[in-house]
C-alpha cells in the first residue's frame, strides 16, 4: 500500500490520493508545443469550444423537446422557441454550433492535410479525427430528424433507402433500421437515443483518444521540423526560454488559443443573434407529412459534396462512389507514399496541386450538390464526382516519385 502523510491542505490531500499535480504536468505545464505553429492550429481548442457550446445547449433543449411523433414538432416550434424564456436563444446556439463545428472541422482537416500531419508516427490522430468526422455527421444527421419537420422525415427517409443497396434490394435492413414500414414513431424514438446517448459518448471516447494520441508523436509545426522534446524542454526548464524550440501548453500556447477562441466566439455569437436563418431550413418549418413530398430533397450543405458523388451515376454504381468518398480520406496516411511531413508548398508542384485541385473541387461539388439536377450542374456535377476518384486513385503514384526533401 501507498504511503500517505498528514496532508497540510486541501490540495494537498487531494494529490496524494489522485496525483492532480502530475496530471497537471502531463497535459499542461509539462505538455510541450512547438513555437513556429499558426493560428491554424488553434482550431482543435475551437473544435473544443464548439463541442461544449453543442452539449450545454442540448442539455437546455433535452428538458423540454418531446421525442413524439405528435408532439415533437409543436415542442420544438412553439414550446422551445416560444413558451420557455430563452429557449429560442438554446435552440439558435445548437442550430448554428452544428452548422459550423463542419466548417471549422473542414479547416482542421484541411490543415493537417496541407501541413502533412497525419504522417510518420501521426497517423492514429488522424484515424481518430476521421471516426470522429464520422461519428460528428450521425450526431448531425439523428439531430436533423428530432424536430419531425418535413425535411427531418424526408431526409431521414432518402438516407435509410441507401441502405438498401441499390440493385441488392436488401429491404429488410431498411426496415429494420427505420423499426417501421416508413419513418415514424419507433424511428424517431431510436434516432433520438442515438443522438442524445450513444453517439455522443462514442464521441467523448472518440476526443479522448484523439488527443492520447497526440501525446506521443507531439502536434507538427507548420516547417515539418522533426523536434527534439526531450532536449528543446530541458533547455526550457533549465531557463533557457528564447533558446528553445517549445512552450508549455498551460499557460503560455492556450493564452494563444483562447485569443483565436475569442474572435471565434464573437464570429458564432453574431450568427447566433444576427444571422442563425442559415443553419434551419424553411421546408422543415413545416411538420412532417408522409403523403407530401418536397420538390427538391438536399442535405444539409456540409454533407453536399459526397451526396453530389453519389448523384450523377446510376444507382450502383453512384453507391459505390459514394461508400469511397466516405471511407477514403481514412486511407490518406497510407496513400500518401511521399517520405516527407512538411507543408504542401516545400513538397514539389505535384501534390501542391493534388491539394489545391482537391480543396477547390470539394466546393465545387458542394455548389452542385446544392442546386437542383438540371444541365449545366448536372455535366459539371458528374465531372467533378469523376475527378475526386481520379485523383485519389492518383495520390500514391505522384506521391512515390517526391523526392526526400
Ligand atoms: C470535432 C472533433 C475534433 C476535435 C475536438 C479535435 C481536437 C484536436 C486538437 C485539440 C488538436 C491539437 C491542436 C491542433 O492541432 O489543433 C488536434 C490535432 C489534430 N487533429 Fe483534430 N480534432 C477533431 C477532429 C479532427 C478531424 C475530423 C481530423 C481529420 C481527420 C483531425 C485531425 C487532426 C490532426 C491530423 C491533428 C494533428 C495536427 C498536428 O499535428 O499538427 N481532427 N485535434
Amino acid at each position: 500500500m501507498a504511503k500517505f502523510t498528514k496532508a497540510t491542505s486541501i490540495k494537498d490531500w487531494i494529490n496524494q490520493r489522485l496525483a492532480i499535480e502530475k496530471v497537471e504536468k502531463v497535459m499542461g505545464s509539462e505538455y510541450w508545443i512547438p513555437k513556429n505553429i499558426n493560428f491554424l492550429w488553434a482550431m482543435g481548442m475551437v473544435l473544443v469550444i464548439t463541442f461544449v457550446l453543442l452539449l450545454v445547449s442540448g442539455i437546455f433543449l433535452l428538458m423540454y423537446y418531446q421525442p413524439n411523433i405528435d408532439t415533437a414538432f409543436y415542442s420544438v416550434n412553439y414550446t422551445i422557441m416560444r413558451d420557455v424564456d430563452f429557449g429560442w436563444l438554446w435552440r439558435h446556439i445548437h442550430g448554428v454550433a452544428a452548422s459550423v463545428v463542419f466548417l471549422i472541422i473542414y479547416i482542421h482537416m484541411f490543415t493537417g492535410i496541407y501541413y502533412g500531419s497525419y504522417k510518420k508516427g501521426r497517423e492514429m490522430i488522424w484515424l481518430s479525427g476521421m471516426l470522429l468526422l464520422v461519428a460528428f455527421s450521425a450526431e448531425a444527421f439523428s439531430g436533423y430528424i428530432l424536430p419531425w419537420g418535413q425535411m427531418s422525415y424526408w431526409a431521414g427517409m432518402v438516407i435509410t433507402n441507401l441502405f438498401s443497396g441499390g440493385s441488392l434490394h436488401a429491404d429488410g435492413l431498411v426496415e429494420w433500421i427505420r423499426g417501421d414500414y416508413v419513418p415514424a414513431q419507433a424511428f424517431l424514438s431510436r434516432f433520438f437515443m442515438l443522438h442524445v446517448l450513444l453517439i455522443p459518448l462514442a464521441i467523448l471516447g472518440l476526443i479522448g483518444l484523439h488527443f492520447a494520441a497526440l501525446r506521443i508523436p507531439h502536434v507538427n509545426n507548420q516547417d515539418g521540423e522533426e523536434i527534439d522534446f526531450d532536449a528543446e524542454s530541458k533547455k526550457y526548464l533549465d531557463g533557457d526560454k528564447k533558446g528553445s524550440k517549445v512552450i508549455r501548453f498551460a499557460n503560455d500556447f492556450m493564452s494563444k488559443d483562447m485569443m483565436v477562441a475569442g474572435i471565434y466566439l464573437v464570429f458564432f455569437f453574431y450568427l447566433v443573434f444576427y444571422n442563425y436563418g442559415f443553419a434551419m431550413d424553411p421546408v422543415n418549418f413545416d411538420p412532417a407529412d408522409g403523403l407530401k413530398t418536397p420538390a427538391h430533397i438536399y442535405p444539409e450543405w456540409y454533407f453536399l459534396w459526397s451526396y453530389e458523388i453519389l448523384r450523377p451515376f446510376s444507382i450502383d454504381i453512384g453507391l459505390i462512389a459514394f461508400a469511397f468518398a466516405q471511407g477514403i480520406f481514412l486511407g490518406l496516411p497510407f496513400l500518401d507514399r511521399s517520405p516527407n511531413a512538411i507543408a504542401a508548398n516545400r513538397r514539389g508542384p505535384a501534390f501542391m496541386i493534388w491539394f489545391w485541385l482537391m480543396l477547390t473541387n470539394m466546393i465545387v461539388l458542394t455548389a452542385m450538390g446544392k442546386l437542383p439536377p438540371e444541365d449545366p450542374y448536372s455535366t459539371i456535377g458528374y465531372w467533378a464526382a469523376i475527378l475526386f476518384i481520379v485523383q485519389w486513385l492518383a495520390l500514391p503514384i505522384i506521391t512515390s516519385y517526391e523526392k526526400k526533401v
